[in-house]
């Protein structure tokens, strides 16, 4: 079992490592495709022309991060309150794979409080696009950080009949691809959807949603 101070510390290295070269005002994001699970990454450059001053960031400042370069099963992971943000680009498969599990998860429709959740991703897939997951990377238990298991199908410490998602290497919590958390385990909550929006087909923007 991961201690929960070692895999926080291992997500604060992964956050960190994801602003770099601010005097050009560059941001590293870190893509993880699906062919790549099991710990090989590839870092690539994403230049934000209205990424925000450090301190602004630091403040909750909205982080505008593109997503062309996410293959289809793909993940990108960006910095935003000092958080990791996931954006999964979820394959037809997997986003019809979500139905299967809608009995297993414990709050399928997102009516819990804890993380209210906005209008325009209050579904199933809980985002505003079915292709695209936005979701904030730390369990609702401790606050690890979940690994992917987007493979579906058998594998150690999930069900034989698992259809992908995220594996909680702290107390063994899993969600689905929605981010949804299965039932009778340790985290009470599905993974935090934030406030985010499309600016256009490629760009979105985490930390504000559209006005109603
Ligand atoms: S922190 Fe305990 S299961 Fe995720």
């Amino acid at each position: 079992m991961t201690d929960p101070s070692e895999a926080a510390s291992r997500t604060a290295t992964t956050v960190a490592g994801a602003a770099v070269d601010q005097g050009r005002r560059t941001w590293i994001a870190i893509t993880c495709g699906a062919g790549a699970i099991g710990g090989v990454a590839t870092a690539v450059p994403f230049v934000s022309t209205f990424a925000p001053s450090e301190r602004a960031r630091a403040a909750g400042a909205p982080v505008q991060v593109d997503i062309s370069g996410i293959p289809p099963g793909g993940k990108l992971t960006v910095e935003w309150r000092g958080k990791p943000v996931w954006i999964v680009r979820r394959t037809k498969e997997q986003v019809e794979a979500l139905k299967k599990v809608d009995a297993e998860v414990a709050d399928p429709n997102s009516e819990r409080k804890t993380y209210p959740i906005q209008a325009d991703a209050k579904n199933e897939w809980r985002s505003i696009k079915p292709e695209y997951l936005v979701v904030v990377g730390i369990c609702s238990h401790l606050g690890c950080s979940p690994s992917d298991r987007f493979a579906p199908g058998a594998q150690p410490s999930l069900p034989d009949d698992w259809q992908g998602g995220f594996l909680c290497p702290c107390h063994g919590s899993t969600f689905d691809l929605a981010g949804r958390v299965f039932k009778n385990k340790p985290a009470p909550d599905n993974l935090e959807v934030p406030p985010h929006m499309y600016v256009s087909d490629t760009t979105l923007l985490i930390g504000e949603e559209k006005k109603a």
